[in-house]
């Protein structure tokens, strides 16, 4: 049986209990400030076994350790480079996740055999607490079935993990609804997955960052993936994504041939658009997400709304944005949710 407790009011409610679970094996969905994680200990190979279990996740898809103190990478990597030092002071706790070489204490089922490991410090009174109580870092890849959106509330982890998750720590909906910026710093320093510390905010700590090719685009035939995660389709509800290129105008001129074409044919349509664009589809089934003018707003509710329409349309129709600050994180999510499929005009 899954137990919940909800740390809204009380952040460490349940966290004593929880971190019991952890300690002798169990899985725990805890929040943090980007997606629900789903925990074990990350010094335990067979309890993080479970996880991949728990999620369907491919065996070789590797997870990020998760911290509640600075100086615990200490034992996790090989050293600390300079680098890490400076981009931990600036954003941890918070949405950074560092790789870096892993020491012999990180077991190969955390890494799926890498020599590197990914590690985060999360921002999340909860999740803080629940890692303290633990005693050991806490390997938590998003808390969804392997495929399917992150999950951003505590419903959505019920409705993926009810039953395989021992404990759900319930902390209201994540802040920012998109996963970490994780972060390669063996070599030139490159993002793997662009977050909400974006590109800008790194290089203004460390000088020149990479971005990895895979952000964009999906990988061609026979190409590595310099994190094994971005070569999964990903994020993907069951109704079709479409995703509309072009400035706002352009967009919604697209959209609203295709919607049209698509509802005469008989199928069931939603816009998902923006404070500054609803305008253009009156008439038609649309959804305001969030704001043109700040894509964070569009990060946090993406997610959310590509469950709320999975099984009640056929296509889902979305607009892009420049994919530049927060706009990257949000069309890398976009592309992966839609199986890249564009139109343009
Ligand atoms: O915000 C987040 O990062 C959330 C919360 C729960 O902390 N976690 C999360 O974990 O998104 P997950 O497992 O869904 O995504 C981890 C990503 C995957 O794309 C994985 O391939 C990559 O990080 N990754 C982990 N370790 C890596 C490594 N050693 N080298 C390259 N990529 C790695
Ligand atoms: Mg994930």
């Amino acid at each position: 049986m899954t137990k919940i407790f909800s740390t809204q009011k009380q952040p460490e409610n349940g966290t004593k209990y929880a971190a019991g679970v952890i300690r002798s094996g169990g899985l725990v969905a805890f929040p943090t400030e980007t997606v629900y994680g789903l925990g074990a200990n990350g010094l335990d190979g067979e309890a993080v076994k479970r996880i991949f279990e728990a999620k369907g996740r491919p065996q070789d898809n590797p997870l990020i350790l998760h911290v509640a103190r600075k100086n615990d990478v200490r034992e996790l990597w090989t050293s600390v480079p300079e680098r890490a030092k400076l981009l931990m002071d600036a954003f941890w706790p918070g949405p950074l996740t560092l790789i870096f070489n892993k020491s012999s204490a990180v077991p190969d089922e955390v890494t799926c055999g890498l020599d590197t490991v990914a590690v985060r410090m999360s921002e999340n009174k909860t999740a803080l607490c629940l890692i303290r109580a633990a005693g050991v870092p806490i390997a938590a890849p998003s808390a969804n079935l392997s495929g399917k959106p992150s999950p951003t509330t505590a419903q959505h982890v019920i409705d993926d993990l009810w039953g395989k998750a021992d404990v759900i720590l319930d902390g209201g909906p994540c802040r920012f609804g998109v996963e970490s910026t994780v972060l390669l710093l063996t070599g030139v320093p490159t993002i793997l997955r662009p977050g909400a510390v974006t590109k800008e905010m790194i290089e203004a700590v460390i000088g020149e960052t990479r971005l990895s090719k895979s952000i964009l685009q999906p990988l061609g035939e026979g190409e590595r993936a310099a994190s094994p995660g971005m070569k999964y389709k990903h994020y993907a509800p069951e109704a079709e994504v479409i995703i509309a290129e072009g400035d706002a105008k352009t967009a919604a001129g697209i959209i609203r041939r295709e919607y049209d074409g698509m509802t005469q044919s008989g199928k069931r349509c939603i816009i998902l658009t923006s404070e500054e664009n609803y305008t253009f589809y009156k008439g038609r089934h649309y959804d305001i997400i969030g704001s043109r003018r700040d894509e964070r707003t569009l990060c946090a509710a993406l997610f959310s709304k590509l469950r709320e329409y999975s099984d009640t349309v056929d296509v889902i129709f979305t607009e892009a944005v420049p994919p530049d600050g927060y706009g990257l994180a949000y069309m890398n999510r976009l592309l992966r949710a839609a199986g890249f499929r564009t139109v343009s005009e």
